[in-house]
């Protein structure tokens, strides 16, 4: 949800800004720019798209010292005027931003009041020239006095043509800091800092900072100097590339067995079982929590711990927030995300923490800002995923809360001998030609049908839903017609007999339907049958949402769509 990079040192900044940008694109791709500072003027370049589109402008300026930004909108369409850095009215001053400024118009029409001018519809340039007016004493004044009349949530680095410096500001969305006592960086993503320094600062909220040639100086919201921990950049940052795949999604998804092997082992031998127990001890409760995908793998999360004998819920993270429920003392939360930093589950987890509530955060990156608020981290060490549809995360969250279960029971369990079980070559349909399509299944089947028909519609924009197999009798099956596909999966032969009554109600109206099943002589009247290899009652889940993930990215290719930058998306969703 937009990405910020910044460099400061003795070589030209403009092609380590763009690399940076690339690095940052899954965080926003709707438009990117840069603000570069040649003798004592700031210089901007922008464009509409892609980092790609910025790179034929790259390479005539000779400055030392910028910011860039890739976007992903949230306040005003994608076009040149609404692209950052955003400019002061003066041109002393250029910021760019990651987050929302929520009470930008009110400061808007005061600076209006003022006469000052707006360029665009953003919430960001705001920053800009409410940092010109209060240019009164040190330009780190102006910032700190600029934003403290800002509600909302930002990540800033900003310049100031009369200072070669950088500037930064962070209040919610993540930022970070790294110097080599040459050069100074600051970025949303430690990913940038590979290859360029070992050890970085972490900004907190409410903090700020001076970088410049020599070092870096940090300061709270008065103004005055703090001094701030170095933190290694660890092996598991490493950054991937798509090797032999032509798209990170299709990499990552042949990725699942090593990420779930990692994940699984990972848990097994690092966790600390009494210290689980500890906080398990009175609870009844546990409450899964988490966004898009992460929802999807808390409401599997949910079967497995009630199958070992808790009561469970699961909450959409930006529902559960708004609905304020009661923290209670015999519940556990478990709240599931990929980055560590979704604006809704963040929420949650300052919610349930002031209410003194326990948390589990279920994250794939060593520090984020879940994890500073959990009471225990349970790491699902997939390594870096790219492609902003999640899939090995997917898998990995789901042996993750899998692997809590049986610990937590104590079940002796091997699921190497599943992974090693793992298909990828299946002969999948074509299914472009349908406009409407329905995912049906019972049970946790169906938690894997809402999965694939997220994924599914995420990158290929066919109109698609799940439902509860039993549930379509009930309304949806008035748009069942020929024209309509539908794909259900069944792990589970006690209830093979109920779905193969639903789907005949569907081939009785016209309707062409893929059956996606782990059982064995199934006798069933479709159009065709996927077979995945059989596992467990539990671990089927992991391995029969590959064809799914499968069938979505191949449905995406032959549309020619690009799987890993859909349309309107973002990885990493940093504002409610
Ligand atoms: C975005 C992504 C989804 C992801 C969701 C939650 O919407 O596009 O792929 O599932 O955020 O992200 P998280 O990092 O919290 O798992």
């Amino acid at each position: 949800m937009c990405g910020i990079a910044g460099y400061i040192g003795d070589s030209p900044c403009e092609e380590i800004l763009l690399q940076d940008l690339y690095k940052l694109e899954y965080r926003g791709y709707d438009s990117c720019g840069m603000a570069l500072l040649c003798n004592k003027k700031i210089e901007t370049i922008k464009a509409v798209g892609d980092i790609s589109h910025l790179s034929s402008q790259i390479g005539g300026h000779d400055a030392r010292i910028g910011i860039a930004h890739t976007r992903w909108a949230t306040h005003g369409k994608c076009d040149i005027c609404n692209c950052h850095p955003h400019l002061s009215m003066n041109g002393k001053w250029a910021v760019v931003h990651n987050g929302i400024i929520e009470n930008f118009k009110e400061i808007k029409n005061t600076l209006l009041s003022k006469g000052y001018t707006f360029h665009s519809e953003t919430d960001s340039e705001v920053i800009a020239n409410s940092i010109q007016y209060h240019d009164k004493t040190t330009p780190i004044q102006a910032i700190i006095r600029a934003v403290r009349h800002m509600r909302g949530s930002f990540a800033l680095a900003i310049l100031n043509a009369d200072n070669n410096k950088i500037y930064a500001a962070k209040r919610t969305s993540p930022l970070y800091v790294a110097h080599d006592g040459k050069c100074g960086y600051v970025t949303s993503d430690v990913a940038t800092f590979i290859g360029k320094v070992a050890k970085y600062y972490r900004m907190e909220d409410n903090e700020f900072a001076i970088i410049d040639t020599q070092s870096v100086t940090f300061f709270n919201s008065s103004g005055q100097k703090i001094t701030k921990e170095l933190y290694s950049i660890g092996t598991e940052m490493e950054l991937s590339s798509k090797g032999e795949y032509p798209y990170y999604m299709l990499k990552e998804i042949h990725d699942i067995p090593k990420a779930l092997k990692n994940t699984y082992s990972h848990i097994k031998y690092s966790l600390d079982r009494t210290q689980l127990l500890k906080l398990l001890k009175g609870k009844k409760n546990i409450v899964f929590i988490g966004c898009g995908t992460a929802y999807h793998a808390g409401l599997h999360g949910a079967y497995y711990f009630e199958e070992i004998g808790y009561h469970t819920e699961s909450f959409y993270a930006s529902e559960f927030y708004y609905r304020k429920p009661r923290i209670d003392r015999t519940s556990v939360y478990i709240l599931v995300s990929q980055s560590g930093e979704t604006a809704d589950t963040f929420a949650c987890a300052k919610y349930i923490r002031e209410h003194k509530g326990k948390i589990i955060a279920i994250t794939n990156v060593p520090y984020c800002a879940l994890n500073n608020l959990a009471d225990m981290v349970v790491g699902t060490t997939a390594g870096k995923e790219y492609a902003v549809a999640s899939t090995k995360a997917y898998n990995c969250q789901v042996i993750a809360m899998l692997t809590l279960a049986v610990i937590v029971k104590d079940i002796p369990v091997d699921y190497d001998r599943y992974i090693d079980r793992l298909q990828f070559d299946y002969d999948l349909p074509d299914i472009t030609g349908y406009k409407k399509i329905f995912f049906i299944g019972r049970l946790a089947d169906y938690i894997t049908c809402m999965e694939g028909a997220l994924k599914l519609k995420e990158i290929t924009y066919i109109n698609c839903s799940s439902i509860p197999a039993g549930e379509l009798k009930h309304g949806t099956l008035s748009l069942i017609d020929d024209d309509t596909l539908t794909i259900a999966v069944c792990t589970n032969s006690d209830i093979f007999d109920k779905l193969r009554n639903n789907i005949s109600e569907i081939r009785s109206r016209g309707g062409h339907v893929i059956l996606i099943t782990t059982l064995d002589d199934v006798d069933c009247d479709v159009d065709s049958i996927i077979r995945v290899a059989r596992t467990s009652n539990e671990f089927d889940q992991i391995s029969i949402i590959i064809p799914l993930q499968l069938l979505a990215y191949k449905t995406c290719i032959t549309l020619g769509h690009d799987p890993d930058k859909p349309r309107n998306l973002a990885k990493s969703v940093t504002v409610e």
